[in-house]
């Protein structure tokens, strides 16, 4: 495929090459020397127009280490601020000749939208509530290497479901891979018709995490709940936080993941979140970087077979 716009659109043999190639990239990342020219003489633009940490500096890293020039753009600086539309903004950048553009925005589907305009390969980074490929892949990554495999797992996925990307890829890419999904959270927080998906929901924390594998926290995303009903956090740590007592429900060997940021006592409880025998959150960081490589890698490698056709085409 030319982008990665989402999971939706993957094959699970697809996700298996990305994840293989991801953790050869995970052994290059350990060493002295991180470099490799997979993307040597392209150019990355990353263009961010929500807030970032993890994602936005392991796609600059992940591009930097594969040889290609890396060009963020200071969205808050640019002409957006001045009326420009985010179309007008990508044929603008388009018009540099770019190979990759990176994209993270506010509104579901604007990335999709985007990519139907440009020449480039366009990966996202980020779109509304609708989908964060990456970051989906990445928790897999994150799965697989812990757990030794991506199938027959149980994964509960708790939190703020309605407003998460996050839970959206993370719940396609795992029922691809044959793995039971469960969203737990309270009714107001969860999605109508997400049970056509194939997932178990449950509103009590407890009966949710019973001899679950994974345990997936996701963040209270206040700052979607515009105009609703936004809980109590003292209230939302009671009854959907995990602390010890509530993971003592899930397997003893589950792990617990979280895409970050973090909002510590209010959907997890710090002490949990800090302990390396279950938590796996910074070794999802290490993956972010080695899975965003091995992304841009394969659509560099697919984008460069299409441009040689093409050039084929023309001479013919
Ligand atoms: N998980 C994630 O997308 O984090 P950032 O918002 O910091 O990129």
């Amino acid at each position: 495929a030319r982008h990665l716009l989402g999971i939706e659109h993957l094959a699970p043999e697809e996700i298996l090459t990305v994840l293989d190639l991801a953790d050869r990239y995970v052994d290059l990342n350990r060493r002295t020397v991180k470099r490799t020219d997979a993307l040597e003489g392209m150019t990355q633009i990353n263009m961010f127009f929500e807030n970032s940490t993890r994602t936005q500096s392991s796609f600059e890293l992940a591009g930097k280490r594969l040889g290609a020039d890396v060009m963020n753009m200071a969205m808050q600086n640019s002409s957006v601020k001045k009326g420009e539309t985010l179309i007008d903004t990508a044929l603008t950048l388009n018009a540099m000749h770019p190979d990759l553009l990176v994209v993270r925005h506010g509104a579901s589907g604007a990335v999709d939208l985007l990519a139907q305009k440009v020449n480039c390969a366009v990966v996202n980074a980020g779109d509304g509530k609708h989908e964060h490929p990456t970051q989906a892949l990445l928790d897999a990554l994150t799965i697989r290497r812990a757990k030794g495999r991506l199938h027959g797992l149980t994964v509960a996925i708790c939190g703020d479901v309605s407003h998460s990307r996050v839970a959206r890829s993370n719940m396609l890419l795992l029922g691809k891979m044959e793995n039971h999904v469960r969203l737990i959270g309270p009714p107001t927080l969860m999605p109508p018709g997400f049970g056509e998906f194939g997932v178990d929901i449950y509103e009590d924390m407890r009966a949710g995490l019973k001899g679950a594998d994974v345990v997936m926290m996701l963040r209270l995303q206040k700052e979607r709940m515009d105009g609703g009903f936004i809980p109590s956090e003292r209230e939302y740590f009671h009854r959907y936080g995990l602390d010890a007592e509530k993971l003592g429900f899930a397997a003893p060997d589950a792990i617990v993941m979280h895409p970050g940021p973090m909002n510590r006592g209010v959907e997890i409880d710090g002490t949990i979140a800090d302990d390396i025998t279950r938590s796996v959150i910074q070794e999802q960081v290490e993956m972010g970087v080695a899975v965003r490589m091995a992304v841009m890698d394969l659509l560099a490698q697919n984008l460069r077979a299409e441009r040689g056709r093409a050039a084929t085409e023309n001479l013919a």
